[in-house]
């Protein structure tokens, strides 16, 4: 609601800005008024009581402010000429990557682009680039500064000249603020670590184990093998601090409003660089209480909410990506609740439909993935799923029990199979993958391993059989496929597009070999990539199907996320078949998970509208005429149709 009090409030720090209201600045300042009640009452709610509270909010418009006058003019106009729901469109495809890795540094990455375009991919998530300390730097998710771009991979000049190729190639750019923790390395912690009280309330410090132990009752451990606890002792300064993830890896205390302050600077940092998506990192985990999980807490969301209001008066054309791994029910609280609805994180990882691919390809049947279905549709108009098979994580088979039963299977004999299967324990699995964080309390765990080599592409190409190959590359595609039309931005796992295996060199390097989630991030060989361009290979193959899965989803603008998908009656519980449609277009996508071939009746195609007479199926490029109910479209072994009426 509008508050005058406020809005003179607001008018207060203006005069020496030199901003223009009714000029250039003037839908900046009706975006900031029009917020400015939401951005208070969300402030308060989380640190009303707080002695200072009203000189911290003070400065947090003043943040928002000079987050405006700082935002270069170019990304003004990009701002303009950004639709609302502009990640929403058919047009995106993203590559997740990690600079080194794929080719060195920034400045190569420029000579990439025509790579990119050559596949279709618009859109790039440089896996972070922030100094972190080699050794101790969670694959640059422990961060010892911000705003200084680590020397491995160049300096931030050359991420600006990134992000401007990209952008006059029309690319988006995607980073990451890791939100929940620094590295202890960090200025913050060392200071912290030389008794300055001031930083020492930056994170959660204690003195004795008293609150370490009230806490610990109840936070389940992320890294149980390497870093089990949550807590952290440190030698320098006799306390105990905080640390979620690794040790190494220190809780920022959002309790306290400085450090929100700190971190929305950052964020602003990031935003005037021309990021296009913030992917916020590990939001589930940034507020904690004892007696609780200390994941998903509702001050985490009004945190989130108050960060995206702020964002939308300053730097519009920035879109939140909350990167929450979480039980279904509890991702799609990220793209916000009851007035909140579509107002916290435009875009969500869907990782709980990505793990109900692995389930639906490692049993040959998609029960299981009908059963979560009612929470995934759930997610509201407007906001968006990253879309994915693989990223740099592990495979959490995070998904309900109950969704699991409903489907007529024992919970944890169903997710023993599916950990036996993937990490090549089951006596007819391909894959070649390994178990991640073995819990040895309850022995939960996760999934390592590259697409290709949890498709079998690794064991087939070792015993060199091309029937074996040949099926697993079938894998490998239809999954692919299956993401792309689900709904969603698609974001490619760099490597996936050639079939890269599983790269053990991880385990020569002591700063890697405690974590297998490095055996899925490849040190790119670009002459085995140039295989692309050769006839027969599987880099050739695999390319291929990719780039033209991208092209046909750029044709198709049904594909555009605007909850619109309908599954249809399942006839074969083999077969994952969903309907996209949109005014009068529809396209039916059918997909075989199971090893043999698969029979869907026509009738299948019949409960949805008008029936559909003749069918174009935009993967084999061909048409097909719809039969009656007492037959059927024939199925490959994983083969796919995307049938357009
Ligand atoms: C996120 C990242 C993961 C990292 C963790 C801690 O989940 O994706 O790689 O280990 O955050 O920052």
């Amino acid at each position: 609601m509008y508050q005058q009090k406020l809005h003179q409030q607001i008018n207060s720090t203006l005069p020496k800005s030199g901003i223009d209201i009714s000029g250039k600045d003037n839908s900046f300042y009706a975006r900031f008024i029009a917020n400015a009640d939401a951005i208070q009452s969300l402030y308060k709610t989380i640190y009303g009581d707080n002695e200072k509270s009203n000189e911290y909010f003070k400065q947090l418009l003043q943040t928002i402010l000079n987050a405006h006058i700082t935002r270069p003019a170019s990304l003004k106009q990009r701002d303009d000429t950004k639709d609302e729901h502009w990640f929403l469109s058919n047009q995106i495809t993203g590559m997740s990557l990690y600079v080194d890795r794929f080719c060195g540094n920034l400045q190569n990455l420029v000579d990439k682009i025509d790579y990119f375009k050559k596949l279709g991919v618009n859109f790039l998530h440089l896996m972070p680039v922030f100094e972190s300390p080699q050794g101790e730097s969670d694959g640059g998710y422990a961060v010892s500064d911000f705003r200084k771009v680590d020397e491995r991979f160049g300096s931030l000049e050359d991420l600006k000249n990134l992000q401007k190729k990209m952008s006059d190639e029309n690319m988006y750019l995607m980073i990451d603020i890791v939100l929940n923790h620094t590295s202890q390395k960090h200025e913050w912690a060392e200071k912290a670590k030389q008794g300055d009280k001031k930083y020492q309330h930056y994170y959660y410090m204690y003195d004795d184990r008293l609150v370490p132990d009230a806490f610990e009752q109840d936070m389940p451990e992320i890294f149980p093998e390497k870093a089990p606890g949550s807590f952290t002792y440190v030698h320098d300064c006799d306390k105990w601090v905080m640390t979620v993830f690794h040790d190494y890896q220190w809780d920022l205390n959002y309790t306290n409003p400085e450090v929100l302050l700190e971190m929305l600077e950052n964020i602003f940092f990031y935003a005037n660089l021309g990021v296009d998506i913030l992917r916020i990192d590990a939001p589930a985990f940034i507020w904690k209480q004892i007696g609780t999980t200390c994941q998903n807490l509702p001050q985490a969301h009004t945190l989130l909410r108050l960060i995206k209001q702020c964002v939308l008066v300053a730097a519009p054309g920035m879109a939140l990506l909350g990167e929450a791994i979480v039980a279904p029910a509890a991702i799609m609280k990220y793209f916000g609740t009851d007035e909140y609805t579509a107002k916290e994180c435009d875009v969500a990882y869907n990782a709980t439909h990505m793990a109900l691919q692995w389930d639906a390809l490692a049993t040959g049947n998609i029960k299981v993935m009908l059963a979560a279905q009612h929470e995934i549709l759930k997610k509201p108009f407007g906001t968006t799923w990253i879309s994915y098979t693989r990223c740099h994580d592990d495979i959490g088979l995070g998904y309900d029990d109950y969704m699991i039963e409903q489907a007529g299977f024992n919970a944890y004999e169903h997710r023993r199979f599916l950990k036996e299967y993937y990490s090549g324990n089951y006596y007819s699995s391909p894959s070649t993958g390994a178990l991640f964080s073995v819990n040895p309390k309850t022995q939960d765990a996760r999934i390592s391993g590259s697409l290709a080599s949890l498709c079998g592409l690794e064991k087939a190409l070792s015993e060199k059989n091309d029937h074996a190959i040949e099926i697993s590359i079938g894998k490998i595609i239809m999954m692919q496929a299956h993401s792309f039309f689900i709904g969603g931005i698609p974001m490619l796992f760099y490597g996936d597009e050639v079939g890269y295996t599983n790269d053990y060199s991880y385990l020569n390097d002591p700063g890697k070999s405690y974590d297998n989630r490095w055996m899925h991030r490849p040190i790119i060989n670009w002459e085995k990539n140039k295989n692309i361009d050769v006839e027969g290979t599987v880099e050739k193959n695999v390319f291929s199907a990719t780039q033209k899965l991208i092209s046909i989803r750029k044709k198709l603008s049904v594909v555009a996320d605007l909850k619109n998908l309908t599954w249809l009656t399942p006839h074969n519980i083999h077969v994952a078949a969903y309907l996209r449609a949109y005014d009068t277009k529809k396209l039916y996508c059918i997909f075989n998970f199971s090893e043999h071939t698969s029979y869907l009746t026509w009738y299948a195609f019949k409960e949805h509208g008008k029936s559909p007479e003749k069918l174009y199926d935009h993967w084999q490029e061909k048409n097909i005429t719809v039969g009656r109910d007492n037959e059927y479209l024939i199925l490959e072994p994983y083969g796919f149709c995307l049938l357009e009426t």
